[in-house]
């Protein structure tokens, strides 16, 4: 059975974070109900298409999914588990924000059958999570971490450094008490300005400046260098984990591999009628509950030849694995070397970014610090 990745997006946040341009909306009342609902008949509507279908892995992103009431998790991972073929270790993965109300709902999470927490803590520093807009505080954040190493098998949590004056001292120390807590995985985010976030505006009126590339690259390298200290892998540009305890959700993204997406603006690739699709949602809540609800909410678009091969190799080389070039070939069909311009390839081989054998190209941690600029020169 072709195995099936499931991501199911939540559109709501408390506050809109400054630097965060993820779809996510603000409500006085959130429409709960009437969403759960338009999640729901979008689930079935893919396993009506898709199923039978191993599913690998589910996770609970947004916005902020520890707003739904843990009852309404427990419907949709029912559905899932019922309408598709769950894997017997199955990963079910919910984004969590550290309020105490919303580590509240950690145990009824558990109990719905989420596996997985991944905790969006960003920084221990009171005076960064000010600057980042956040509505918790260092302490709740490690009250929430503390909480979900007892209740969830599996705990997460995000940081974000690179931040305006942010040192390398500074960070590791950071850093290095983040990790004393019991994760098995970390997500280690470099500040980026996104267009049309409250950032975009500040930073172009000079209210603040970001570290230069090379205090950047000095930071990324302390972040490996730390999270080695404790076991923590780096597998993807910016995720940390202990052998084995990568997040096997992601690494179907990464590897190119089939997921539905569900719920506004979330997006999926899925083998169907023997082609490869891009399937794609209305990212405004209300418009995309109104089109689930006429059973028309889901676009798909076939992926032409060389964007095929241009994804795999995007998402491919984030992850320290690389590409194994067989899988590559029977999921885009082209030869991953007929997929690359061979004197780039060739050069960047040469500077040490890329390495090529006979089953596989991989970006070496130099390259995968690059791929942005060498990413459009190398696909074809
Ligand atoms: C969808 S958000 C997450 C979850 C949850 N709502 C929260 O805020 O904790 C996923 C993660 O992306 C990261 N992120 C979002 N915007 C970013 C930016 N501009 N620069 C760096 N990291 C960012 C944050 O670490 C965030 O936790
Ligand atoms: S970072 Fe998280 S809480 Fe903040 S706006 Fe984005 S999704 Fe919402």
């Amino acid at each position: 059975m072709q195995p099936l990745a499931l991501y199911i997006h939540w559109p709501f946040c408390l506050a809109k974070c400054p630097y965060c341009d993820f779809n996510s909306h603000v409500r006085d009342k959130i429409p709960e109900a009437r969403m759960v609902a338009a999640l729901r008949r979008e689930l079935a509507a893919e396993a009506a298409r898709l199923a039978p279908r191993r599913l690998s892995s589910i996770f609970f992103g947004g916005g902020t999914p520890s707003l739904l009431a843990p009852d309404n998790v427990a419907l949709l991972i029912a559905d899932a588990t019922r309408l598709f073929t769950p894997a017997e270790d199955i990963e079910i993965t919910l984004e969590a924000n550290p309020t105490s109300v919303e580590a509240g709902r950690f145990a009824g999470y558990a109990a719905a059958g989420v596996n997985r927490v991944s905790i969006g803590v960003q920084s221990l520093d009171p005076a960064a999570l000010g600057f980042l807009g956040r509505e918790h505080s260092a302490a709740q954040a490690i009250a929430a971490i503390e909480l979900g190493a007892k209740i969830f098998p599996r705990l997460s949590f995000d940081l974000i450094y690179a931040r305006p004056g942010q040192s390398v001292a500074a960070w590791r120390a950071e850093l290095r008490a983040a990790l004393s807590f019991a994760a098995d995985h970390l997500s280690l985010y470099q500040l980026t300005i996104e267009a049309g976030t409250k950032f975009a505006t500040l930073y172009q009126r000079g209210a603040f400046a970001l570290p230069d590339e090379d205090l950047a690259a000095a930071l990324y390298e302390a972040t490996a260098e730390e999270a080695a200290q404790f076991g923590l892998q780096s597998y993807e540009i910016s995720n940390y984990a202990k052998p084995g305890r990568e997040s096997r959700h992601n690494l179907a993204y990464w590897r190119y591999e089939d997921y539905a997406g569900i719920g506004p603006g979330a997006h999926g690739r899925l083998t169907l009628r023997g082609g490869l699709y891009a399937t794609s949602r209305h990212r405004a809540p209300e418009a995309w509950a109104e089109l689930a609800e006429a059973g028309a909410s889901c676009r798909e678009d076939i992926i032409p030849m060389p964007d095929r091969a241009r994804e795999a190799l995007l998402m491919g080389l984030r992850l320290a694995e690389g590409i194994a070039r067989p899988y590559f070939e029977a999921r885009t069909g082209v030869a991953l070397l007929d997929a690359v311009d061979p004197m780039i390839l060739e050069a960047a081989i040469a500077e040490g970014y890329l390495v090529l054998t006979d089953e596989r190209l991989t970006a070496t941690g130099e390259g995968r610090q690059r791929l942005d600029a060498l990413l459009p020169r190398l696909a074809r």
